[in-house]
């Protein structure tokens, strides 16, 4: 059956606190949009946990800087809806931004130590237009579960914070990233890629599959890891590297010695399209 398509803000209130009322459970999955198999995993995950499950679609203007793609940002709503009708989605929640930023909007979250490093240093106000939107989604949106990607890492640690720290009554479920049988983490970002780019941006999987592949044979000095994947960045020719680094799975700050929980973040430029990717170090891919 397709979702109800809802755009207004107390509608959707009204409806989850009317489901809550009647002893149901409900799961909120925010999304941007564009959907692919990945997002539909988190929708699925949900559905597995929750009675009502609510996708929300807005593309966020404040977590985009002026120079980044947010004109270009991939739109499609209808076929999205299609796709949330085969996970049995039951709400589509998708404002327009006065429906978020009505005009004299100026209360923003401040995020914490973990959003300053690695995304936080490349997107300035990145993750203040992050937590942003989601404390106004959670609030709009009321569910007892929100379902996350693990492949956005650094997003979902600064979500996890804020919900600690503003004592939000949610529980956060991160979900694996899902990735192409050749190992490229599934994005949105990834249909502005040519195939002769999407060949390329596959020294971002390789690089950390071979920093595991290095730390099972003993290597964990993290400078030796961390040199080794911008080496292969760069013989694989990827056009730009923002960072490859070994770093704590919950603070994020790097460390020198890798250990079977050090996760590993990288972001890098393929072509105009910015990619990241993670992974943890000792969970080694076959
Ligand atoms: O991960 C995303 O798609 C976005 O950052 C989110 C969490 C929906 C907030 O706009």
């Amino acid at each position: 059956m397709r979702p109800q398509l809802l755009d207004s803000s107390r509608v959707v209130f009204d409806f989850v606190r009317d489901v809550q009322f009647a002893g149901k459970k409900v799961g909120v999955v925010p999304t941007m949009g564009a959907l692919h198999a990945g997002h539909l995993s988190l929708a699925r995950a949900a559905r597995a946990t929750c009675d009502i499950v609510v996708v929300t679609i807005f593309v966020n203007p404040t977590q985009f800087a002026p120079h980044e793609d947010l004109s270009r940002y991939p739109r499609t709503l209808e076929q999205d809806i299609e796709l949330l009708a085969g996970e049995k989605v039951d709400v589509v929640f998708a404002p327009d931004s006065a429906e978020i930023y009505p005009p004299g909007f100026s209360t923003y979250v401040q995020p914490g130590s973990v959003s300053e490093s690695w995304e936080g240093q490349y997107r300035p106000g990145h993750f203040r237009g992050v937590t942003t939107v989601v404390l106004k989604l959670f609030q709009m949106v009321p569910a007892q579960t929100a379902v996350f990607g693990r492949k956005d890492y650094q997003q979902a640690q600064v979500i996890q914070q804020m919900v600690r720290d503003l004592n939000l009554p949610v529980a956060i479920q991160v979900e694996e990233t899902v990735r192409d049988s050749d190992g490229l983490a599934l994005s949105s970002r990834n249909r502005y890629l040519t195939p002769e780019q999407r060949s390329r941006a596959l020294a971002i999987p390789a690089a950390w599959q071979h920093v595991q592949r290095e730390f099972n044979h003993g290597i964990t000095d993290t400078s030796i890891l961390e040199s080794e994947m911008r080496q292969i960045l760069e013989d694989r020719q990827v056009d730009r590297i923002d960072y490859a680094a070994c770093v704590h799975p919950e603070t994020l700050e790097r460390v020198s010695i890798a250990a079977p929980n050090t996760v590993v973040l990288l972001a890098a430029h393929v072509g105009t399209t910015r990619l990241i990717d993670n992974a943890t170090i000792g969970n080694a891919t076959p």
